[in-house]
């Protein structure tokens, strides 16, 4: 019986020390959507991912305060969620210039793995409707709803 136990031990020990190597990616973002909502500081993230790893698509979503001066750019997302705790990501939308859209660092982990999308300006649009009340302005992303993540770090 003990060396039943035992090299069911040692089956399994193998069996981690000798992981499968998964290609990391793509990584496919579908329907991406980032919003300030009129009239507000708040903005809304929402999003898909699909990955070689995911058993099917993962749906991350934030709601957060952009803050007063956040009605002209993107909030900084640094703990964003999904409804599967093997992705994560960060969203960064430093502010280059005022009043103007900046680009973005889009950065999605599977499993340990980040991928990075550097979102272009011109895929971010900033409505100054009212320059002197930041609420009134807005700031979204107006890029394509889908695109890829082909640039990938080591595990983290
Ligand atoms: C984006 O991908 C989703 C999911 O595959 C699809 O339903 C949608 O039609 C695509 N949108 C565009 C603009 O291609
Ligand atoms: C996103 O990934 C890039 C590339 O690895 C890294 O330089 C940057 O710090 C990351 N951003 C965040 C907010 O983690």
């Amino acid at each position: 019986m003990k060396s039943i136990i035992s090299a069911t031990i040692l089956l399994s020990s193998l069996a981690s020390a000798t992981p499968v190597r998964r290609e990391p990616g793509p990584y496919e973002i579908t329907n991406f959507f980032a919003s300030k909502t009129h009239n507000s500081a708040h903005q809304t993230f929402d999003f898909f991912v699909t990955a070689p790893s995911l058993p099917e698509p993962v749906n991350c979503h934030a709601g957060l305060d952009g803050g007063f001066g956040g009605a002209t750019w993107l909030a900084y997302v640094w703990d964003g969620k999904c409804d599967n705790p093997a992705v994560t990501w960060t969203f960064n939308n430093p502010m280059v210039e005022y009043n103007v859209a900046n680009p973005a660092i889009f950065n999605v982990t599977v499993d340990g793995v980040r991928g990075t999308y550097n979102m272009p300006a011109r895929d971010i649009t900033v409505w100054l409707n009212n320059e002197p009340n930041p609420f009134d302005n807005d700031v979204a992303y107006t890029g394509p709803a889908n695109f890829s993540i082909t640039q990938f770090f080591g595990e983290e």
